[in-house]
């Protein structure tokens, strides 16, 4: 499958403006909306009573005041815990003092753990077109069970089956292709991105799996190889890159036509790009 070339390059908000508010957090995607992104970036994971949050680790230990696998704990568990606690260690290096919403109690809702539902519903009141880029997480643990809540979800939003792929404001994106071929065999027209990490040999002529039609290689693999993003998309695909948070990146990206920038920055990116 392939898709229509778009005119902008779309400006992708990874995990929220995750470098303003932490990572998957409401005031995260707020900020993101606020900013003038194009799209949301989330990773989704099930809890051990089947809900999809949005959680980037398998712990909680590193985003939350808690501890343990999201897949142990039940969403009432996780809804105890603030995701506004803990920061990654790259948030604090730029900063001098704590944001003073950190810990303000009136923002409590908006650093308790995100359900992909109540993203779904923020999006859908944001008063303009936001499109979301949903990452399944080790979806093989769950032997399609992720992929099947999500296209549940989906489907009571009106967003599981779209006419087709270029219509679509939701894409999944995974780095395991079994699950990005369990999505497209439930909804054939949901776009799908297979996420590279590096140029595996069996890729390196551009092609990616059958009926995966978008590709999301790292940033490394646009400075390491340049060479490789024109025979994605000789090969048709477009190609969404992550993470991009540098100036000369976002420039890099420019340079070589890329379709989508995932970005902790959106604001910065847009701002780079003259939006
Ligand atoms: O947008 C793709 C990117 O998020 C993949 O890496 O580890 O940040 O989920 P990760
Ligand atoms: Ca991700």
């Amino acid at each position: 499958m392939t898709h229509a070339r778009q005119q902008l390059t779309q400006v992708v908000a990874h995990r929220g403006a995750s470098e303003d508010a932490p990572e998957h957090t409401l005031a995260a995607y707020r900020k993101a909306i606020e900013d003038g992104a194009d799209a949301l970036e989330c990773d989704v994971r099930l809890t051990a009573d089947g809900h999809l949050v949005c959680v980037h680790d398998r712990r909680v230990n590193r985003t939350s005041n808690g501890r343990g696998a999201v897949s142990a704990l039940e969403l009432s568990d996780l809804a105890a815990l603030d995701f506004g606690s803990r920061k990654t260690r790259e948030f604090w290096r730029t900063r001098d003092e704590e944001p003073d919403w950190v810990y303000r109690p009136e923002d409590r809702e908006d650093t308790s753990v995100l359900t992909l539902e109540r993203l779904l519903e923020l999006v859908a009141d944001a008063g303009r077109r936001v499109e979301m880029a949903i990452e399944t997480k080790h979806p093989t643990r769950w032997a399609g069970q992720v992929e099947e809540r999500l296209l549940v979800l989906l489907k009571r939003f009106g967003l599981d089956a779209p006419a087709s792929a270029a219509e679509s404001p939701i894409r999944v994106m995974s780095f395991s292709a079994r699950s990005l071929h369990r999505v497209r065999a439930a909804s054939p027209t949901l776009p799908t991105v297979y996420l590279l990490q590096f140029v595996s040999p069996r890729l390196r002529d551009g092609r990616l799996p059958a009926g995966v039609g978008i590709a999301g290689p790292s940033i490394r693999i646009l400075r390491n190889h340049p060479g490789y993003i024109e025979r994605l998309k000789r090969a048709g695909h477009q190609v969404h890159v992550w993470t991009v948070n540098e100036p000369e990146d976002v420039d890099l990206c420019i340079e070589l036509g890329v379709d989508a920038i995932i970005t902790n920055r959106p604001r910065a990116v847009l701002d780079r790009l003259g939006r």
